[in-house]
């Protein structure tokens, strides 16, 4: 194995994180290098997260949502192959055209595919395989960037291809803790991981940051990499308001249940409220009571709640339920990016992703991306609410402060936890 995930934070090597920044991209380096040395920190990222799995843990699906570990180590390459070497190289030829049908995840104009809930199914081809597999896309992709002459006109779809994969490496780390958190005897992903430590100032705690009001500009409108969701940058008008520089923690959500937080309806949206009581919930995801002490199910394996950690595998129903609980309300996507640029957060990014009150809508103008990399983002843009920030397990160098993740509203198996905001009078 070629070494255990670094604790607390998973990161990318040094030499890594610098091939996929933006100064890498500059003078010092020409672009053929960068983007030979850029792919391959990612590739090797996704089988460093990957490496501490068994072939049998890689192939299960533990609810339709979740993939196996093999089916993102497949699909993230199987992306590369279908939208890079397939249109832009004469001389590919694929590993197994049976592929496509079993990775290709959404995109519908890319052809037939496996059923999302059936990825579990595939036991076939095997972990080592899957290994091959990667090894003949990585050895075809490395060849076209030293050899391509319309590089330039290749980038971007290298550059979607790896911040994609990076999307499944945080993936396949939640995926993999949900099938672990339904085995009683609890397995750690890796038993050195440990919750990352918020900073002082978030432990200090909900001191709030100075308000802000009036017109900011949003969204992504400067050099470098942003998924079309991020587009267009506009104008929005911020109420006045204070966001919590703090995350909140555990504690505070021990508070929340002791006064009954899961039991009183008028605290709960109706959809939550049906969602509590179907699914029983009284607690965060994973947390089980154990002779009367909290203990949740981590990468870690089973840990004691730590009161003053933030708190995480919070639903959006949770979240809002927790605001309303507090008196105060969740911060809307367009409020939490302006307290970012304005530097009044705490642990805004690398501990959890935040949970806004924003549904997952286009911005003013915003347009698809042509050709089947359009089916990237635009057509979830219904019924998911936007997450900010990003959490310990997004890879360095990935997220941003104009980033949008999103989710159901039910969703809580992701890294998602929450801050405050208070409306001024
Ligand atoms: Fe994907």
């Amino acid at each position: 194995m070629p070494g255990s995930v670094a604790s607390p934070r998973l990161r990318l090597a040094d030499d890594n994180r610098a091939a996929m920044g933006a100064e890498a991209a500059g003078d010092a380096e020409d672009p053929r290098s960068h983007w030979f040395n850029a792919f391959g920190a990612v590739r090797r990222e996704t089988e460093r997260r990957a490496a501490l799995l068994s072939a049998e843990d890689q192939v299960v699906q533990s609810m339709p949502d979740a993939s196996p570990t093999k089916w993102h180590r497949a699909h993230v390459t199987w992306f590369f192959e279908q939208f890079l070497l397939r249109p832009h190289d004469k001389n590919y030829r694929a590993f197994d055209e049976r592929f496509a049908y079993l990775y290709n995840s959404y995109y519908v104009s890319a052809g037939p595919r496996q059923a999302r809930p059936r990825r579990g199914l595939i036991t076939r081809p095997s972990a080592d395989e899957v290994t091959e597999y990667r090894r003949h896309v990585d050895t075809a992709v490395l060849r076209l960037i030293e050899t391509a002459d319309n590089l330039a006109e290749l980038a971007p779809i290298i550059e979607i291809g790896l911040h994609h994969e990076q999307q499944h490496q945080e993936l396949l780390l939640t995926d993999i803790l949900h099938a672990f958190s339904l085995n009683e005897t609890h397995p750690a992903y890796d038993p050195h991981w440990q919750w990352p430590q918020p900073t002082r100032a978030n432990r200090a705690g909900a001191r709030s940051a100075a308000p802000l009001a009036g017109i900011h500009t949003i969204g992504h409108g400067g050099n470098g990499f942003c998924f079309d969701n991020e587009q267009p940058a506009h104008e929005v008008m911020v109420q006045p308001v204070r966001l919590a520089s703090a995350l909140v923690t555990n504690g505070e959500w021990l508070e929340f249940m002791a006064e009954g937080g899961y039991t009183i309806p008028r605290l709960w949206l109706s959809d939550g409220w049906g969602t509590v009581e179907a699914e029983a919930w009284q607690a965060p995801g994973y947390w089980s009571n154990v002779d009367g002490a909290w203990f949740s199910m981590t990468l870690g394996g089973l840990s004691p709640i730590d009161p003053s950690q933030p708190v995480c595998h919070i639903s959006y129903y949770e979240a809002d339920a927790f605001a309303r609980w507090a008196g105060k309300h969740l911060p809307s996507e367009a409020e939490w990016e302006v307290a970012v640029q304005n530097e009044r957060l705490a642990d805004a990014f690398g501990i959890v992703w935040q949970w806004t009150r924003s549904a997952y809508a286009p911005y003013p103008g915003y347009q698809a991306a042509p050709g089947a990399l359009g089916e990237y983002n635009g057509k979830f843009m219904v019924n998911q609410i936007v997450l900010r920030g990003s959490s310990f397990a997004t890879p360095d160098g990935h997220a941003r402060a104009t980033y949008r993740n999103f989710f159901y509203p039910s969703a809580r198996w992701q890294f998602t936890g929450l801050r405050l905001a208070e409306y001024q009078g």
